[in-house]
C-alpha cells in the first residue's frame, strides 16, 4: 500500500485534504486554515466518506482550538465550532464519534492545543490500522471464492466509494481487494457509477486505476442483470451508520443491490469500521437520519469537456423538481455478514457483541 493519504498536516501545523469534487480529472489539494474551512469541506463534499468526514471534523476542532488561543476568541467560540461541525452532515456517525472523542480529550486537557493536535492525529492513525485489519479479515472471503472458482477471477460489485478516498488509507471495501491483489488472487470489480454525485465513476474507478485493479464501470441499474447472469460473486459496500440490530445505512441505491443479491443468492458484505457503529439505536429505518441534499446534484451532471475544462450540464427540464436522498437503509436480514477490524460477524446484535463485548448492555 502506498503512503498516499487523503488528509495530512503541513509543516506549519495546518491541515490539507484532496479536493474530491474534481477527481479524477484534477488532483488539487486544499489547505484548511480554520474550523470553518473544515466545516465547508465536509458540507460541499471536498471530503466525503464516513471515516474521512470524522477525521476532518477532528482536525476542525484542532484548528478551532488554535484560533481560540492565537486570536484570543471568547469562551463560546469552541462550543460554536463543535455545534457547526456537528451540523455539517447528518448520516455518517463517524462525524459525531470523532467530535465526541475530541470533546472528551479536551475535557481533561492541561495543554489544549497539543491535546487536540495529538487526538486528531490518533484518530487518523487508528483509521489506517482499522482499515488494514478489515482487509486482513476480508481477504479470506475473497480467497475462498477464488478457490471455489479454481483460481478464476472473483467478480466483486461495489456501490459508491468506500475506498481509501472515503478513509485515510486502504479504504474499507478496498482493503480486502488490495490485499487480495497483493496475494496474487485475480479480482475484478464492477463499479456502480453512483448517481447523483458519481462517487463510483469519479472516485472508486480512479483509485482502482491507481492501484492496478481490473474494474468495469456500470450504470447503477446494471447490477441486477449481472447477478442474474452469474457475473457477480460477491457484493461489498461501505456504511455510514450501522445499528445495534445490524441495519446498514449507506449511499442511496445500496438497498436495491442488497435485494438483487438476496434474490440471486449472492453474498452481500458490509465493510464496517467500529467507528461507524451506532449502538444507541436499533431500527435503522426509523432511527437513522437520512441526508437530503440540493436537488441540483440530480438535475446537473459534472464531467470533463473535450477542451479539458470541468463543467456541469443540465440533464432535465429546468423546472423539473428533483428529490435527492443521500442514503438508504439496508435491513440486517439482507446482509450476509459484517467485516470489521476485529473479524467477521453476522449482522445482528449478538454478532456485533461477540466482537465488541464492550457494547454489551448492562
Ligand atoms: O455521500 P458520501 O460520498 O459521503 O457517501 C459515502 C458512502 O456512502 C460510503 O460508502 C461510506 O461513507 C463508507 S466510506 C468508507
Amino acid at each position: 500500500m502506498s503512503t498516499f493519504r487523503t488528509i495530512w498536516t503541513t509543516e506549519d501545523r495546518y491541515v490539507e485534504v484532496i479536493d474530491q469534487r474534481v477527481l479524477p480529472h484534477e488532483l488539487i489539494n486544499v489547505k484548511l486554515m480554520n474550523y470553518r474551512d473544515a466545516d465547508l469541506a465536509i458540507r460541499n463534499m471536498t471530503v466525503r466518506g464516513a471515516p474521512l468526514i470524522g477525521a476532518t471534523a477532528a482536525y476542525g476542532i484542532y484548528l478551532a482550538v488554535r484560533e481560540l488561543i492565537e486570536e484570543q476568541r471568547d469562551g463560546a467560540f469552541l462550543d460554536e465550532a463543535f455545534d457547526v461541525l456537528r451540523a455539517s452532515r447528518p448520516t455518517a456517525i463517524n462525524l459525531f464519534w470523532a467530535l465526541d472523542r475530541m470533546q472528551n480529550a479536551l475535557e481533561d486537557a492541561d495543554d489544549f492545543l497539543q491535546t487536540a493536535w495529538e487526538e486528531a492525529g490518533r484518530i487518523v492513525e487508528e483509521d489506517i490500522e482499522t482499515c488494514r485489519m478489515i482487509g486482513v479479515h476480508g481477504l479470506p472471503i475473497i480467497e475462498a471464492l477464488s478457490n471455489a472458482k479454481k483460481g478464476d477471477t472473483v467478480n466483486i460489485l461495489t456501490h459508491c466509494n468506500a475506498g481509501m478516498l472515503g478513509c485515510i488509507q486502504w479504504g474499507t471495501i478496498t482493503s480486502p481487494i488490495y490485499q487480495a491483489k497483493e496475494k496474487g488472487i485475480k479480482v475484478h470489480v464492477w463499479v456502480d457509477e453512483t448517481r447523483p454525485r458519481n462517487q463510483g465513476s469519479n472516485l472508486t474507478a480512479y483509485e482502482l486505476t491507481k492501484h492496478g485493479i481490473d474494474h468495469t464501470l456500470i450504470v447503477d441499474n446494471t447490477g441486477g442483470h449481472l447477478m442474474q447472469h452469474g457475473m457477480v460473486d460477491m457484493v461489498i459496500v461501505g456504511t455510514d451508520r450501522t445499528t445495534r440490530n445490524g441495519d446498514v445505512a449507506n449511499k442511496i441505491g445500496t438497498y436495491l443491490k442488497a435485494l438483487a443479491a438476496k434474490d440471486n443468492e449472492i453474498p452481500f458484505y458490509v465493510a464496517l469500521p467500529s467507528t461507524t457503529l451506532d449502538m444507541s439505536i436499533r431500527d435503522g429505518l426509523t432511527e437513522i437520519p437520512i441526508e437530503e441534499r440540493d436537488q441540483n446534484e440530480v438535475k446537473y451532471i459534472q464531467g470533463k469537456r473535450s477542451d479539458g475544462k470541468i463543467d456541469t450540464v443540465l440533464i432535465c427540464p429546468e423546472t423539473t423538481n428533483a428529490a435527492n436522498y443521500g442514503f438508504d437503509v439496508t435491513p440486517a436480514r439482507l446482509v450476509t455478514a459484517l467485516i470489521t477490524e476485529r473479524g467477521v460477524c453476522p449482522a445482528n446484535e449478538a454478532g456485533i457483541i461477540s466482537l465488541f463485548p464492550e457494547y454489551t448492555e448492562s
